[in-house]
């Protein structure tokens, strides 16, 4: 099995060319094609489509074209809930990814349009990826699911409400699973449904997703408390601010360092898990990407 790093460097520049010809491809507006395109080419870690990619690797199964569309079309998806994120209307960031939120250089319509053009884009691409027909179904009510108002877009929607009164434990949780963990389960579920995986792995793979999703928003609301703008590309400080509700919050930063560690214990048992269940299932490139989050 190759090392994350050089996994990392391989597919990365495939899947960034994938969106960027897409985009490039099927928007009709030379404006909003250049807004989009500044917010998909401008980095991040790419975690969610590596995550994608990753297991089905991790199946030893080699990468195709559809694979790398289905990853795009995540990413996309995730790129255009941090352009609506950041607006004055939402979180009113100035800085993602080390730049000017979309919105400070584009203005806030084009920073609505270019979200909504890379939501529908997204699933245009499955729509028209080289997917068999029963799969692009499938990932396309999974990728619905996990994006809209059953994930993501309820998440935010209880986000936003979290800022006028305090959530409890269990709300908070019920936000950070639908804003955030939706579309890393998706990421799950995706890779194992390409690699081909029977239903009992890929609902593993589904609860690996839970405890990742929930911890990947628990250390995003401790980075927000302990880290810096150089170091996460973004405006440090900001839950406070706008007073969200959050862990560290809630349960105070080692309550919520204790929390990020539980959650990552048990994805890690998850991978165990799947490797009993399939002797092929090589858990290295997963457990060097939670290895990756770990905190300092
Ligand atoms: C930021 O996601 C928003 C959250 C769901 C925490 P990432 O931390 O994955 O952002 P990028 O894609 O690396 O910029
Ligand atoms: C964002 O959560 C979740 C999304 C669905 C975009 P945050 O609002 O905490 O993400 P950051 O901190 O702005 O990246
Ligand atoms: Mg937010
Ligand atoms: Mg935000
Ligand atoms: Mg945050």
């Amino acid at each position: 099995m190759i090392a994350f790093s050089q996994f990392q460097q391989q597919q990365i520049p495939l899947l960034e060319q994938e969106m960027t010809d897409f985009i490039d491809k099927y928007t009709a507006n030379a404006y909003l094609k250049e807004s989009m395109l500044y917010s998909v080419q401008s980095g991040g870690k790419r975690l969610r489509p590596l995550l994608l990619l990753a297991v089905v690797s991790s199946f030893d199964k080699k990468l195709e074209k559809k694979d790398f569309q289905a990853a795009a079309a995540l990413e996309m998806i995730h790129t255009y809930s941090l352009i609506h994120d950041d607006l004055p209307a939402m979180d009113d960031d100035d800085l993602r990814r080390g730049k000017p939120t979309n919105h400070k250089i584009y203005g806030d319509a084009h920073a609505i349009l270019a979200g909504d053009g890379l939501l529908t884009a997204a699933i245009q691409l499955l729509a028209l990826s080289q997917l068999a027909l029963d799969e692009k179904v499938l990932l396309i009510q999974l990728l619905t699911k996990a994006a809209g108002t059953e994930g993501m877009v309820s998440g935010q929607a209880g986000d936003l409400q979290g800022e006028s009164r305090s959530l409890t434990l269990e709300e908070l949780i019920e936000v950070h699973e639908r804003k955030t963990g939706a579309l890393i389960e998706f990421a799950l579920l995706a890779g194992g449904i390409l690699a081909e995986q029977t239903d009992a792995i890929v609902a593993l793979l589904g609860t690996f997703a839970q405890h990742l999703g929930l911890a990947f928003q628990i250390r995003d609301d401790l980075l927000d408390v302990t880290s810096s703008e150089e170091e996460l590309g973004k405006q440090v400080g900001r839950d406070e601010t706008l007073n969200k509700s959050t862990y560290p919050g809630l349960l105070g930063i080692e309550g919520a360092r204790k929390a990020f560690d539980e959650q990552m214990t048990l994805a890690n048992e998850q991978l165990e898990a799947i490797q009993k269940n399939n002797g092929d299932f090589q858990p290295e490139l997963l457990q060097e990407i939670l290895k990756q989050l770990e905190l300092q």
